[in-house]
């Protein structure tokens, strides 16, 4: 997920049973025509020794830098597999072509996968979306394409671009897509509960699911779902879990980009980490004024003594 998925939080998603991973968008044009692209895109590129395997996404709509960059990226022995961005519906990625704009054009997508498949030294997986919109549904002809190019895996979010993030994820049509090629696919949409995992699980018959917005201040949906399917019944972080964990988060990303940017990064997973939890918005409101860590750590301390710990509101 842009402006979330860096190595602070895939980390803590692995530390919580996350088998794996993957980076924010990296661009392909952007990545070609920066100078020392390696030092511009450190940050987005950072993985951290202790994460489990990371697959680096990339995205653009021009088989040169793609195959450039796949080639690049592949060959640093730091990832585990490259991802072609087909599902971003932002109308600054898809008015140049790239994202989800890429589904409108089947063949075109071919010369983007193929491309990239040959250039890398990884496995290649496509996320995609269910289509366009509602008039032009042809996940089911994209995955059969993507088979064809030697895709590893599909994950796909079941929404057509026009929904953006509006609406319910289609789980039946991922179905369809799962039952009718060969290649493994990852149902991704809404999966914001252990249950809700096993259902889809069960529904699409998928090899996987994929979660986004479930992992927002709550890495322990990994470990939940992994209870769930083993049968075993899922347990609730304490409100002290919560607040250490995000506090180690917050030490992490000062040790990485410093106090001043770690400060405003992390007031939007501050922000999800005590969601749901009673005056929660008045203690975000608070900490988004605070200009040190150390600050935000005695606001949440005293947080919880006046909240008495674990009062959750929903
Ligand atoms: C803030 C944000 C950033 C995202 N960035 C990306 C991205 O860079 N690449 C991608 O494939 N999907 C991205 N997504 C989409 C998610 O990966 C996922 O497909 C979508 O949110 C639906 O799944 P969920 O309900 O589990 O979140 C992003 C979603 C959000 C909310």
């Amino acid at each position: 997920m842009a402006g979330i998925s860096d190595w602070p939080f895939r980390l803590l998603c692995f530390e919580h049973g996350c088998d794996r991973a993957t980076t924010e968008m990296v661009s392909a044009m952007g990545y070609q025509y920066t100078k020392s692209a390696s030092q511009v895109y450190r940050y987005l590129l950072a993985k951290h020794p202790d994460e489990g395997p990371v697959t680096v996404q990339i995205f653009g709509s021009d088989p040169k830098p793609m195959e450039r960059i796949a080639r690049e990226l592949s060959g640093q022995g730091i990832f585990s597999g490259i991802d072609i961005n087909m599902g971003c519906p932002a109308q600054k990625v898809v008015s140049s072509g790239s994202g989800c704009a890429l589904m409108r054009e089947p063949l075109f997508a071919a010369k983007i996968m193929t491309a990239v498949v040959k250039a890398s030294a990884l496995p290649v997986s496509v996320k995609l979306r269910i289509g366009w919109d509602a008039d032009s549904i042809n996940i089911l002809e994209l995955a059969r394409v993507a088979q064809d190019c030697g895709i590893a895996f599909l994950t796909i979010h079941g929404r057509t671009r026009a929904q953006q993030y509006g609406g319910k994820a289609d789980m039946d049509i991922i179905a369809q897509v799962a039952n009718s090629v060969s290649l493994p696919v990852i149902a991704n949409g809404d999966i914001a509960s252990a249950s809700e995992a096993k259902r889809v699980l069960q529904v699409t018959g998928c090899a996987g699911v994929s979660i986004g917005r479930g992992a927002l201040g709550n890495p322990w949906i990994f470990e939940q779902v992994k209870a769930a399917l083993r049968g075993d019944t899922e347990t609730q972080p304490s409100f002290e879990q919560i607040l250490q964990t995000s506090m180690c988060h917050a030490d992490r990303m000062v040790a990485w980009k410093g106090e001043s940017s770690a400060v405003l990064e992390m007031r939007k997973h501050f922000a999800w980490y005590i969601r749901g939890m009673r005056n929660a918005a008045q203690v975000r409101h608070h900490i988004n004024t605070l200009k040190t860590m150390a600050e935000i750590k005695t606001a949440l301390f005293s947080f919880a003594r006046e909240t008495g710990a674990q009062e959750h509101d929903n």
